[in-house]
């Protein structure tokens, strides 16, 4: 369990090091499996929920943020709250980094 651990937390230090686009390339791949895509449409161009597309950075984090903790309750995104609960801060930093990228 020790020997796991430390693996995994060399993985965790060394990657960022290693591949400077990682956090762009798991982006792309979070966007896709936490739901973002279903909603933001396959490009983050906009569906049922606005375009994330070319959006600062900064802003698509907390505007995340808000609406996941229910700090922010516009419009629908009482629809988006529920279904990202379980997406952590750091996940949505790396989508963040993604979407404003597009
Ligand atoms: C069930 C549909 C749904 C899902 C799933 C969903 N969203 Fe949303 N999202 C919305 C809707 C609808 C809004 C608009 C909220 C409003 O009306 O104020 C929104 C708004 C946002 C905003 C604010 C945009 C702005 O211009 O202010 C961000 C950022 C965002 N979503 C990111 C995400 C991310 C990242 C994910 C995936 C982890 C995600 N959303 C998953 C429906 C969804």
């Amino acid at each position: 369990m020790k020997l796991f651990s430390g693996i995994v937390g060399a993985a965790l230090v060394a990657a960022p090091l290693m591949f400077s686009n990682a956090a762009v390339a798991g982006g792309a791949d979070l966007f896709k499996a936490k739901g973002c895509a279903g909603c933001h449409g396959p490009t983050a161009m906009g569906a049922v929920g606005p375009r994330l597309a070319g959006q600062m950075e900064k802003y698509v984090l907390e505007q995340f943020k808000l609406i996941r903790d229910g700090k922010r309750a516009s419009g629908k995104s009482g629809m988006m709250a529920g279904a990202v609960k379980s997406v952590t801060d750091a996940e949505a930093a790396d989508i963040a980094k993604y979407v404003s990228g597009l």
